[in-house]
């Protein structure tokens, strides 16, 4: 048994020069089994999962809670009596009850009848990068604007708002934020969501949050659970895909050969392959999934004991070479379909259909458009997001 002494703090810390690869503790730990313990900001010491089949197992498994307000839950940052943004942070039954209520504009076929719209926006955006200045900043030029634009569409969120969005989410995922900050973040969107919800129930539209305020009226959602689900797809919409576009396109621009395949072909195939390669390889979401024991569960000889803390890194399972033969390899050509990037079990990824669609047009656009694209930094220059629960740069200069 490894003793406290021994156990590493966790966040762990990403190597200086591979700002795609997983913490090369977190890849240590792996070699030596797929459970180590790990020390929190508040000292606990929860386990760490590290390799592919475990996390699936666990994510699965209906003995482990996301509830983020039980007590020894693996918090990412002291909670400070702050509700949890909705569902996500939620057990069964209130989880899928919640869940339910906005999983329609979602599906794979809602999802496809938006594509010819976002393909309108990818190239509107497009256009006007080539016609501004150059270098540009692709965060603030493309890489944001794309996902903001669609999810404002699909909610009813005012565009002219984003500034104020943006601002409050960066906040809520930055994990150096103080937990006042953080609440104050909450409250300000929880509000602006509020208000939004009563103008609609007024006057209601044709998008999500005019749905809920169906709910609302039946009496089936309160407004306040509406607000908190409004908070969490904006968040969510966003910020994620936001970083997989700008991250994916310098991580593309890093491997030229892999850039070239998918800008020199025509096949759908390959773009949703590539889309589903970078989702694993660099796997944004970087707290880990976390959740809690509620009974003992016996993994590989080990007894996880109810009330431990559980953290499953998708980034380091997403590297498992059980799983993803030569892991560490950006292959846009292997099947990396059952990657753990949108999670596993009941809470995984509610957009990913919105989010696979949105990276396979921006991913089969951009570089046909802008063949010549390129970085006009080093990579040393980048300031990646080693703070953030989601990773990604908070800019990226290219020029053509
Ligand atoms: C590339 C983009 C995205 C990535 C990598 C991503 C990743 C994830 C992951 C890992 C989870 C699981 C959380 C957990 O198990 O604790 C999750 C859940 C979730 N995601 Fe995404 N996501 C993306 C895009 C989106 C988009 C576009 C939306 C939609 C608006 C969205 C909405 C959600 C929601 C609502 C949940 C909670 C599901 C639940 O608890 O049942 N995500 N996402």
């Amino acid at each position: 048994m490894t003793s406290t002494a021994e156990i590493p703090d966790y966040p762990m810390t990403r190597a200086k020069g591979c700002p795609f690869d997983p913490p090369p503790a977190l890849q240590a730990k792996q070699e030596e089994g797929p459970l180590a313990k790990v020390r929190l900001w508040d000292g606990s010491t929860p386990w760490v999962v590290t390799r592919y089949a475990e996390q699936r197992a666990l994510l699965a498994d209906p003995r482990v809670s996301a509830d983020i307000t039980r007590p020894g839950y693996p918090s990412p940052a002291p909670l400070n009596g702050a509700a949890p943004i909705s569902f996500i942070l939620m057990d069964d039954p209130e989880h899928a009850r919640l869940r339910r209520m906005v999983t329609a504009p979602f599906t794979i076929k809602r999802v496809e009848a938006m594509r010819p719209a976002v393909q309108k926006i990818v190239d509107d955006l497009i256009d006007e990068m080539l016609a501004g200045p150059k270098p540009v900043d692709l965060v603030t030029a493309f890489a944001l604007p794309v996902p903001s634009l669609v999810i404002c569409e699909l909610l009813g969120v005012p565009y002219a708002d984003h500034d104020f969005f943006q601002e409050n989410s960066k906040v809520l995922i930055n994990r150096d934020a103080a937990p006042e900050q953080r609440m104050a973040a909450v409250g300000r969107l929880n509000g602006y969501l509020n208000d939004l919800l009563g103008e609609k129930l007024a006057n209601p539209g044709d998008d999500l949050l005019s749905g809920l305020t169906e709910r609302i009226k039946t009496g089936e959602l309160s407004q306040h659970d509406a607000a908190g689900i409004g908070v969490l797809l904006l968040i969510a919409g966003h910020e994620t895909t936001a970083n997989m576009i700008a991250l994916g396109t310098l991580a593309l621009l890093e491997n030229p050969g892999q850039l070239a395949l998918l800008r020199d072909s025509a096949d759908p195939k390959l773009v949703s392959s590539a889309v589903e390669e970078l989702l694993r390889y660099l796997n944004i979401t970087h707290n880990g999934r976390r959740r809690l024991a509620l009974a003992d569960i016996e993994i590989d000889g080990q007894v996880i004991r109810a009330g431990d803390g559980l953290i499953m890194p998708n980034d380091i399972g997403n590297r498992d070479p059980d799983a993803f033969p030569d892991p560490d390899r950006l292959d846009i050509q292997r099947d990396a379909r059952h990657h753990v990037a949108f999670g596993f079990g009941v809470h995984q990824c509610l957009g990913q259909p919105l989010a696979r669609m949105e990276l396979q047009v921006v991913y089969s656009t951009l570089y046909k458009r802008i063949p010549t694209l390129r970085p006009a930094a080093d990579l040393e220059e980048i300031p990646f997001k080693h703070d953030g629960s989601v990773y990604g740069v908070y800019s990226l200069p290219v020029t053509w």
